[in-house]
């Protein structure tokens, strides 16, 4: 279905464009909703706006943060996000996603440490406030190309996601899984020792934890029953939490919804076909605070190789959907006002912000006001235009010129494998 691209020149206009599609999309003209401070795990946040986890694929061959990298962290802490969620680091040399995607090691941690000491003093001088941390540690699995060629770790064989089945021996074993999980005690220490101040047991985007999420036809003790697909991501946040102190806290960035057909997706059900179903998802998120006392979650949607559109709406990408993006933006919006209704008192970040380009700061302030989550989480907006904070607490507003237009030039980086950034707005640095 061919849609028009962006062209809203009001908010009025994206209003009514979202009511006809039938869009949850509660927008703003406030704005100052954003810059409430926000008491979370001991630490008061300063304002309400995330930056999303970006990788960035310009981590050195051993994992360590590189030039582009310090370049890329600076300009996020000195634009002032409340939060910066750090992005995928790998917790195993066999499963990171590219050669270039950073893995924490006792070798390098030093670097890790010196980028966020420089992170804080760098928001710190232009903001007057240092930014919460979370490290976001990951197995990634399906999608593991450690050495730049796919060396796929799956938990089942899901038809959703392979056009042609992959070789058995791609499946993990149990054995596997456990040693995965130790990872986790290995890297959650060395996150500590750099100095995050959160770790984030990533479960999104069916990398392995979301993947096994759905592994309704994985037998053994990590399928079939809600138990046994919850088990390694529980298993994950015990060996972490065994191995750090009491005030870095965990948490989860949360594929709520893969936007697949059951049983090849996790957030819906025999009977529901595509529509999201929850439960499950609201399930693991409350007993994720019960034993491991989650201060927040991330919540998120969709797989970024075969349904993008459900993981971040855009009006330029390899197909074209057959929903409107706004249906898309909807759905997510949807989705995390439902997770922070069912749970009031967990703060939820919520993700895919960048959307509505100039609009955006609109509907975060309208998704925060109304109560529908307590932080707005910006992806490919961070690379484009990270300023943009500056400019609206400025001016309650921010540059039509500058902001995402959602074309997917980093994302078509980062499948290459090649550094990421933003190809329109960073051009001198980042190009196709
Ligand atoms: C180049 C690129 C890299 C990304 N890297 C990560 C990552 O490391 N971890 C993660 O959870 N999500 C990652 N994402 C997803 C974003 O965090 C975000 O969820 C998505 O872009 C939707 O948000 P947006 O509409 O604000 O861009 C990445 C997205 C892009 C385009």
């Amino acid at each position: 279905m061919q849609h028009e691209p962006f062209h809203y020149p009001t908010t009025e206009a994206l209003s009514e464009t979202a009511r006809k599609a039938g869009a949850f999309l509660p927008l703003s003209e406030n704005t100052s909703a954003l810059f409430q401070p926000l008491s979370l795990a001991g630490h008061e946040v300063s304002n309400r706006i995330a930056f999303e986890p970006m990788e960035g694929t310009d981590g050195t061959a051993d994992g360590a943060p590189d030039t582009l990298t310090f370049r890329r962290y600076l300009r996020f802490a000195e634009a002032g996000p409340g939060l910066i969620w750090f992005e995928a680091v790998a917790t195993l040399p066999e499963v990171r996603a590219s050669a270039h995607q950073l893995w924490l090691t006792q070798e390098n941690v030093g670097a890790f440490r010196r980028l966020l000491d420089e992170m804080r003093e760098a928001s710190l001088r232009v903001n007057g406030y240092a930014p919460l941390i979370v490290c976001q540690a990951t197995n990634s699995g399906r999608y593991a190309k450690p050495t730049g060629s796919p060396a796929p770790r799956i938990a089942y064989h899901c038809p959703s996601l392979e056009d042609q089945p992959l070789p058995d021996s791609a499946v993990v074993t149990d054995d596997d899984l456990r040693r995965f999980e130790d990872a986790y005690a290995v890297t959650a220490r060395l996150c500590v020792a750099a100095g995050f101040d959160g770790i984030d047991i990533k479960c999104c985007h069916r990398y392995l934890a979301s993947e096994l999420l759905s592994a309704y036809t994985r037998p053994g003790p990590y399928g079939g029953s809600y138990e046994n697909r919850t088990r390694f991501l529980k298993n994950c946040y015990a060996a972490a939490q065994s191995a750090v102190p009491a005030e870095v806290f965990l948490t989860s960035r949360l594929n709520v919804y893969d936007g697949f057909p059951w049983p090849d997706g996790f957030g819906v059900t025999a009977e529901t076909g595509l529509a999201p179903d929850l439960t499950e998802g609201v399930r693991l998120i409350g007993e994720l605070r019960r034993d491991y006392h989650i201060p927040l979650i991330n919540v998120t949607m969709g797989n970024p190789y075969r349904n993008p559109h459900v993981n971040r709406p855009y009006d330029h990408g390899n197909y074209v959907p057959d929903e409107h993006p706004l249906e898309g933006l909807g759905r997510m919006m949807r989705g995390v006002s439902d997770i922070q209704r069912a749970m009031p008192d967990l703060p939820v970040l919520g993700s895919a912000f960048t959307y509505p380009r100039q609009f955006a700061p609109n509907l975060a302030a309208g998704m925060v006001s109304g109560g529908h989550c307590a932080m707005a989480g910006f992806g490919r907006m961070a690379f484009a235009y990270p300023e943009f904070i500056h400019d609206l607490r400025a001016t309650g507003r921010i540059d039509p010129s500058r902001v995402c237009v959602t074309c997917g030039g980093c994302a078509s980086l980062l499948r290459a494998g090649r550094p990421a950034g933003c190809v329109v707005r960073d051009r001198e640095v980042y190009r196709l």
